[in-house]
């Protein structure tokens, strides 16, 4: 592949209202987006214009603005749904978020087709959105859960994979970490999992945002994603999986635009993806996320990845040259193998303390244990601080952090 050509962050910034209001005096430097994305003047506007001109329920009304508000939440799915390759909309359930989404599959696939005894095989990596919904249906159900394990820089430990999955019946995995970016190679994993039998659920929230994303070439079942994380808006989300799966799953919450039909006896469900879209949905958001969207395949993600790696291997550099092994960097050496989230700790310095003195600089960073917790119990640390890029930042950026840690380690030197 050629390398694409290098963002022009200028311009890119500029369409980023909040970028231009200062903090504490300095000039704003969000190093927090694997947290949670800035929004485009774009994305903004878009939602803007629903509640101005077309707002209605969805899926109800026959009159203009209720037809006008409709084929925008559809176009907003179809959007959605090309830009992660889905092979139609309807492989697009909208949910509140990357959490949902991943419980709305443990909620109904999992109860439907797991019994006691039953394998679902995690890694050390995974956010608490992908390890708590399999710890409370292990509880219910007796389900056994397994780990795969790390490498000492983070990566999946696959010496034991084919033990790990022998008899598994879901593998549930993150296609990169939030904590310490490290990419997972998952079709390599897919692969596995089908030769012995397993479903496949990939954890895709940090890396929809980040690289470019093919459900289909992937092959797994059920992908989940947050809107928040990729420039659009809070509140919704999505879960892809295959539509011969969604078909024959349970729906998940009952009420309003999930059913064909109710009666006193009993109630028939709707077509999906709508079978698991029960209440009126978010109308608005998912408009927001399907102009996130169209922002995104503008620049094209292949410049997003490179843009990202090339961010975090300048940083990468100047961390490991500015505070050598003073500072402790975690995840793959190589930006090549990670998104762009570096974690890092100071000897002897709280990760918060760090994030409280760098903030006085304008620089936002997060500190805490990323809702990682079995990472961190793996890393034998409570809490790392992190920062996140985004495609809005550049290398002034990374100085920035550069110079504001330097501060921090003098402010706490003792
Ligand atoms: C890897 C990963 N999975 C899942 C989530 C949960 O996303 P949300 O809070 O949008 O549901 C996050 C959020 O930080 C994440 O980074």
């Amino acid at each position: 592949m050629t390398t694409p050509a290098p963002l022009d962050v200028a311009r890119i910034q500029a369409d980023f209202p909040i970028l231009k209001r200062q903090v504490n005096g300095k000039r704003l430097v969000y190093l927090d987006s694997a947290s949670s994305a800035q929004k485009p003047q774009s994305v903004l506007d878009a939602m803007d214009r629903v509640y101005r001109e077309s707002y209605a329920n969805v899926h109800r009304g026959v009159y203009t603005i209720a037809e006008e508000a409709t084929a925008a939440f559809e176009a907003a799915r179809g959007k959605v749904a090309g830009f992660v390759h889905a092979r139609e909309p309807r492989e697009i359930v909208f949910t509140r978020n990357a959490t949902e989404a991943i419980n709305l599959v443990a909620y109904t696939w999992a109860r439907a087709n797991l019994q006691a005894g039953d394998v679902i095989v995690l890694s050390h990596l995974e956010h608490h959105a992908n390890v708590v919904p399999w710890h409370i249906l292990a509880a219910e159900r007796g389900v056994e859960l397994r780990w795969i394990p790390l490498t000492a820089d983070q990566r999946l430990d696959l010496t034991d994979l084919d033990r790990l999955l022998d008899g598994a019946s879901l593998l549930a995995v993150t296609a990169m970490s939030n904590v310490v970016g490290t990419i997972v190679d998952i079709p390599f994993l897919v692969a596995a999992a089908r030769a012995a039998g397993a479903h496949v659920l990939v954890d895709a929230c940090q890396a929809v945002p980040q690289i470019p994303v093919d459900v289909t070439a992937w092959d797994a079942d059920f992908v989940a994603f947050s809107s928040h994380k990729m420039l659009g808006p809070t509140g919704i989300g999505a879960l892809w999986a295959k539509a011969e799966l969604l078909e024959a799953m349970p729906p998940f919450l009952g009420g309003g635009e999930m059913i064909r039909d109710v009666t006193t006896e009993g109630f028939s469900t709707n077509d999906i993806p709508w079978k698991f879209e029960a209440g009126t949905p978010a109308i608005v958001e998912a408009v927001g996320m399907g102009a996130a969207v169209d922002y995104l395949q503008a620049i094209g993600m292949d410049a997003v990845r490179e843009h990202e790696r090339a961010l975090t291997e300048y940083t990468l550099g100047a961390l490991r040259d500015r505070f050598e092994d003073r500072l402790h960097l975690y995840g793959p050496p190589s930006a090549d193998d990670r998104g762009g989230a570096i974690s890092f700790l100071f000897d002897g310095i709280h990760a918060h303390d760090v994030s409280q003195v760098v903030d006085e600089e304008g620089v936002c960073v997060r500190a805490g244990h990323h809702c990682a917790k079995p990472l961190m119990r793996v890393l034998g640390i409570p809490a790392t601080t992190r920062a996140s890029f985004g495609i809005y930042n550049d290398r002034a950026d990374a100085d920035a952090l550069v110079e504001a840690l330097v501060k921090a380690e003098s402010f706490f030197a003792i």
